[in-house]
């Protein structure tokens, strides 16, 4: 990628249980590229192993980018990799910055993060803050001893805008029916966290009346599902060639195409990026992705091929 550069790992703290940040400084005296509240990078793991990590620091800084990494029970390779092998001093391939989670103009802001989902949160914390933009932040976890960045939190000038929801501390619990009732005109909901937390709350939301529109959400890399043994095949043609070829059970389009010269590029290969987007000209996609909004999935004009298949016996791509 042309917007790749080199970082220098800084500094590694672990954070919590399972979860470690890692400080990434320029290489030389210039300033890092600028980025957003909810953007990501990709981090260059390993060769050919590429991850997404949302930047948590004050995007005001130039400085240094801040990562933080949980390591993934069932790890694919890339938290084992940056918690194994990644140590101060090493120098790591990164993209510039890219969001497609960006806070909106509105006269109030709910972040609700769920463990990792944090690192974006944080940062549209700060962004707020430093704006003077009203906003509530709700941060969930499992138990404070897993959960990143709690005492920074309690040291920052927006403490009193945040509320933690440990779930081993009874009075602490999370009610998403309450924080969601609770809803002034306008106002814009960021939730960041695992699949289940984010699907609890926004069909919480959906269901208490709140505007798609003004609902925003960041799934992490590792959601998208995996080609099963039991999927059914299917065949995909190339447009532009007539090349067609079967999708059988347990691979994916894109290792499919691979094998007959055709590549498609890929980045997180789990749906979440968006990297191999692919235009469908004919057939229904079968969407496994948490990349596309619920409306462009209606659309069934597009698809990831990294993870979705096909509902339909053929799809014809605009490749
Ligand atoms: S490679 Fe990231 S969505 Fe397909």
């Amino acid at each position: 990628m042309t917007n790749d550069l080199m970082v220098r790992v800084a500094q590694r703290i672990e954070e919590a249980d399972g979860i470690c940040s890692f400080e990434l400084v320029p290489q030389d005296d210039n300033q890092l590229p600028a980025f957003s509240a909810g953007s990501h990078i990709d981090v260059h793991v390993a060769p050919g192993l590429i991850r997404q990590y949302s930047l948590s620091n004050d995007p005001a800084e130039r400085h240094r980018y801040r990562i933080a990494v949980l390591r993934e029970i069932a790890s694919r390779g890339g938290s084992a990799g940056m918690h194994e092998r990644v140590r101060p001093g090493d120098l790591l391939r990164v993209s510039s910055p890219r969001n497609h989670f960006a806070l909106a103009e509105a006269p109030r802001s709910l972040l609700l993060a769920g463990g990792i989902g944090v690192t974006p949160i944080l940062a549209m914390a700060r962004s707020l803050h430093a704006q003077g933009r009203p906003f509530e932040m709700h941060y969930c976890g499992r138990s404070a001893s897993r959960m990143a960045f709690l005492d920074e939190i309690a040291q920052a000038g927006f403490a009193s805008s945040v509320v933690i929801h440990a779930d081993d501390v009874p009075e602490q619990k999370f009610d998403a029916q309450a924080v969601l009732a609770n809803r002034s005109e306008g106002t814009r909901l960021y939730v960041c966290g695992p699949t289940g937390f984010m699907d609890h709350v926004l069909e919480t939301a959906r269901r208490l009346g709140w505007p798609d529109e003004q609902l925003h959400r960041e799934y992490f890399a590792g959601v998208g599902a995996a080609p099963l043994a039991t999927d059914s095949s299917f065949e995909v043609r190339i447009a532009s060639t007539g090349l067609s070829c079967q999708v059988p059970a347990g691979k994916t389009v894109i290792e499919v195409l691979a094998a007959h010269g055709v590549e498609v590029p890929t980045s997180c290969e789990a749906g979440v990026c968006g990297t191999c987007l692919t235009r469908v000209l004919q057939g229904t996609p079968d969407h496994r992705d948490t990349f596309l909004t619920d409306a462009e999935r209606a659309a069934n004009d597009q698809f990831t091929p990294c993870c979705s298949r096909a509902l339909s016996p053929l799809l014809v791509l605009d490749l």
